[in-house]
C-alpha cells in the first residue's frame, strides 16, 4: 500500500482499516519493515511514507508486485542455501504445488549447465528456482528453459529499461556479454513428468567480474550504473512467464512463441559455429558454419548451412559467434 501510494502519505487510521488489523499491529510491521531495511517515514498527523525499497531479497515484497493471476504463487526466501534448484527439487518432492518459487541471497553451491559451478556470492544477483508442474511428456518440456529466458528479456527489459537478446537457446545477453544463465532440472518417467525445475540465475548487481569472463560476462548494475530493485526483477520476470508459459502450454510447442523469440534471438541470420561436443574442447574439425534462421516449434535452432538446412538440438551442440561468444 505505502509503494502504490508513492509520494503521498497513508495515514494509520487507513491502514488499520483496510487490513482489519490494530494501530499497534500495523507498527510492529512498520518497525519489522525498517529492520528489513525499508526506509519509512513516520509523520504524527499524516501518516506513513515508503521512501525507499530495501536492497535485500523480501519474499512478501515479490509476492505483493505479482500480477493476480501469476502462476507464482507463494515465494519462499532464504539468506543462504546450497543451490536454490536443489531446495526447490526437494520441496517438489514433498508434494509442494506448482508456482512455489526459491530465492536466495547466496548460493554454496550453485550450479552451472554442463556439470559447471555458477558463482552465487550474496548480496548482490539473483538466483531462483520455480516448481513447475507441466501435463505434458518429457521431450515436449525441453523448451521451458527457453520460455524462461524470453521472461527474463522481457522482465529486464521493463524493469530496467536496457535492450535485451537471447543468445540461443538461453542465454540472455547485454550488448553481447551473457547477463543470465538458466538451468532447468526435470524428474520424470518415459511419458510423465513430475515436475521440471527452471533454475535462473541474474547478474544484477555484480560490480565486477574476473580478468578471464570480463569479455563474456555482464550484470544489469554494469550496464546502468544504477543498482537494481532485484524484488522489482524477480516479479517482473514471474509475471512474464506465467504468461509466456500459458502460450507455451497451448500447443505444448514454442510456435506461439516462436516470432518474438526469434525478435529477441542475437544469433538471428548471423554466422554461427555450431560446436558438436563441450565448447571449451570441441573438436574444431567437426565445427560447422552456418548462419542461423530462428527456432522450429520444438526450440531447435535452424541453422543453414552448406549442407542444407539442419534444426540443431540443445544439449547435443553448442552454438556461437563465428568472431566470439555471441
Ligand atoms: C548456466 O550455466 O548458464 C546456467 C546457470 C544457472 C544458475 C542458476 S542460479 C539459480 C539456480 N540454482 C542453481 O544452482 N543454478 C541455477
Amino acid at each position: 500500500m505505502l509503494r502504490s501510494a508513492g509520494e503521498e502519505y497513508t495515514s494509520g487510521q487507513v491502514l488499520c482499516e483496510k487490513l482489519g488489523v490494530s494501530r499497534q499491529a500495523i507498527w510492529k510491521n512498520i518497525l519489522q519493515l525498517k529492520e528489513a531495511g525499508y526506509q519509512i517515514e513516520s509523520q504524527p498527523k499524516k501518516g506513513y511514507r515508503l521512501l525507499e525499497s530495501a536492497d535485500r531479497l523480501v519474499g512478501a515484497d515479490i509476492e505483493s508486485r505479482l500480477a493476480p493471476d501469476c502462476l507464482c504463487r507463494r515465494v519462499e526466501c532464504l539468506e543462504t542455501v546450497d543451490s536454490t534448484n536443489t531446495r526447490a527439487k526437494q520441496l517438489a518432492e514433498l508434494g509442494e504445488p506448482e508456482g512455489t518459487l526459491v530465492v536466495a541471497e547466496e548460493q554454496t553451491a550453485g550450479k552451472g549447465r554442463r556439470g559447471r559451478d555458477w558463482a552465487s556470492e550474496p548480496g548482490i544477483g539473483i538466483w531462483m528456482s520455480l516448481i513447475l508442474r507441466p501435463q505434458l511428456k518429457p521431450q515436449q518440456a525441453a523448451s521451458v528453459t527457453l520460455v524462461a529466458a524470453m521472461a527474463v528479456a522481457k522482465g529486464i527489459r521493463e524493469c530496467c529499461g536496457l535492450e535485451t537478446g537471447i543468445k540461443w537457446p538461453n542465454d540472455v545477453v547485454i550488448n553481447g556479454k551473457k547477463v543470465c544463465g538458466i538451468l532447468t532440472e526435470t524428474s520424470s518417467e518415459p511419458d510423465y513428468i513430475h515436475y521440471a525445475v527452471p533454475g535462473i540465475g541474474i547478474n544484477a548487481n555484480t560490480p565486477e567480474f574476473p580478468e578471464e569472463l570480463r569479455d563474456r560476462a555482464t550484470s544489469i548494475y554494469l550496464e546502468t550504473g544504477k543498482k537494481t530493485d532485484r524484488n522489482a526483477l524477480i516479479a517482473a520476470v514471474m509475471n512474464a512467464f506465467s504468461d509466456y508459459y500459458r502460450r507455451y502450454l497451448e500447443t505444448a510447442d514454442l510456435s506461439l512463441l516462436k516470432d518474438e523469440y526469434d525478435a529477441m534471438l542475437v544469433n538471428m541470420n548471423r554466422e554461427v559455429l555450431i560446436l558438436y561436443g563441450m565448447a571449451e574442447d570441441a573438436d574444431p574439425e567437426k565445427s560447422e558454419k552456418g548462419v542461423a534462421k530462428g527456432i522450429a516449434p520444438s526450440g531447435a535452432l535452424l541453422v543453414e548451412t552448406e549442407a542444407g538446412l539442419k534444426e540443431i538440438l540443445s544439449g547435443e551442440v553448442s552454438v556461437r559467434g563465428v568472431y566470439g561468444y555471441v
